[in-house]
């Protein structure tokens, strides 16, 4: 099952330079299981042909409002989808779609839209900063449309360097669409705190100890909390993976520094998720100067780190829902059934590390979610993406 199937997108493209990636966006989108219909404004003909979408999307491309078997396109069109975008947005389309026009087949059709619309604007940095723009883009906003910021970095035009106007990325497209075709759930609007990935305990400025966790599973639990509405922060050390796009990171290297990180958010989270694996020891003294070999070999002294989840249990305001993860290499449930009491979880989800296909570095795993009320769900192997949103289920049951 793709995350799209079934799903009807209409894909507005206007005349910008970004409209070369545009077609790679209707790939993805097709890709993923969306039926695309797009619609080409006039302007966007001059960069981009018909054909390259035909060819991406399977399905006629649509850029006449008015003409022959054309007259009810816009209503049409508009009925079907599940979700508008339109990237990229120019200045021009953002200010007509604004104030209402419907000279065109996309702004005639954006008017008749009651699905979720996404505008992803692109242009130069300075029309972008421009006061009419934004004031556009305000009034799209207080209408109910997502208009996303554009990125920073080089702009089209070779003289003018990096700013805030480049269309962004098609992934990132992606991924805003994946979270407005959602159905309403009861993450929506909930703050969420996930860690992920591992620590590093420095032993002197060249060395430390860590362990091989790549964050892959803190990652995805934080991509599907954000998927479902979540305002999301991750927390976490140096990773495998990229950090999900709409979630807030935050990047730290030690457990005391995850520790600190974790007790600043805190306060006001409605779900936490201990997906990290924080370093449980660290050498109890951090040589200021490489160590270096003297024929002698170091003895190293090592010390608790805090335990991270445990500290929150005071901090944790009413109503709070608390997951933490075991890995165990024996005595699985006996030692997750220990964690979820010691450090006062509503959920635990425990899996072994001898088992293949699960745990550090895998894209699977196959865990066990305990629930304080008693109950004990042992999934299949799964990919993290699909464990994510069964603890995510279980969370929002729980909400
Ligand atoms: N954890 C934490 N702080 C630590 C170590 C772990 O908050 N210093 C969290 C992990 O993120 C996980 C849970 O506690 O959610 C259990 O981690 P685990 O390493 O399995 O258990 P420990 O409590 O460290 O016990 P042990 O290592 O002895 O099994």
């Amino acid at each position: 099952m793709r995350p799209f199937d079934g799903r009807r997108i209409l894909l507005g493209v206007t005349g910008g330079i970004a409209s070369y990636k545009s077609a790679w966006l209707a790939r993805l989108l097709t890709q993923a299981g969306a039926q695309v219909d797009v619609i080409l404004t006039r302007s966007a003909r001059e960069f981009i042909g018909s054909v390259t979408f035909e060819a991406l999307t399977g399905r006629p491309v649509h850029s006449v409002l008015i003409g022959d078997g054309h007259a009810l396109d816009h209503i049409r069109l508009a009925r079907e989808a599940d979700l508008m975008v339109v990237a990229p947005a120019t200045a021009d389309f953002l200010a007509r779609a604004a104030h209402g026009h419907a000279d065109e087949l996309l702004s005639a059709t954006l008017l008749a839209v009651t699905c979720p619309v996404l505008m992803v604007p692109a242009m130069n940095d300075k029309m972008w900063t421009n006061a009419q723009v934004q004031s556009n883009c305000a009034a799209l906003r207080a209408q109910g449309r997502v208009v996303l910021d554009p990125g920073v970095g080089p702009l089209a035009s070779p003289d003018e360097g990096a700013g805030q106007g480049r269309m962004q990325e098609p992934e990132t497209i992606v991924a805003h669409c994946g979270r407005l075709l959602e159905p309403p759930g009861k993450l929506r609007g909930k703050r969420v705190l996930v860690t992920a990935g591992p620590t590093r305990e420095p032993l002197d400025p060249v060395r430390y100890l860590s362990n091989h966790s790549t964050g892959k599973m803190g990652v995805a639990l934080a991509e599907a909390a954000w998927r479902r509405g979540a305002e999301v922060v991750v927390v976490h050390g140096p990773l495998a993976v990229r950090v999900p796009d709409g979630a807030c990171a935050k990047p730290v290297e030690t457990a005391q520094d995850m520790a600190e990180a974790v007790a600043s958010e805190i306060g006001d989270v409605d779900v936490l998720v201990m997906a990290a694996a924080p370093a449980d020891f660290r050498p109890a003294k951090v040589a200021s100067a490489k160590i270096k070999k003297s024929g002698k070999v170091p003895q190293v002294e090592l010390e608790e780190t805090p335990d991270i989840l445990k500290s929150t249990a005071s901090k944790r305001k009413q109503g709070m829902i608390a997951v933490g993860f075991a890995l165990e290499t024996d005595d699985l449930r006996e030692n997750a059934q220990k964690k979820l009491t010691a450090k006062q979880l509503q959920l635990i989800v425990a899996n072994s590390a001898r088992e293949a296909g699960a745990g550090f570095g895998y894209d699977t795993n196959r865990v066990s979610i305990l629930s304080a009320a008693g109950t004990t769900e042992e999934l299949p192997l799964l990919p993290k993406r699909e464990v994510a949103d069964a603890i995510l289920d279980r969370i929002e049951a729980l909400l």
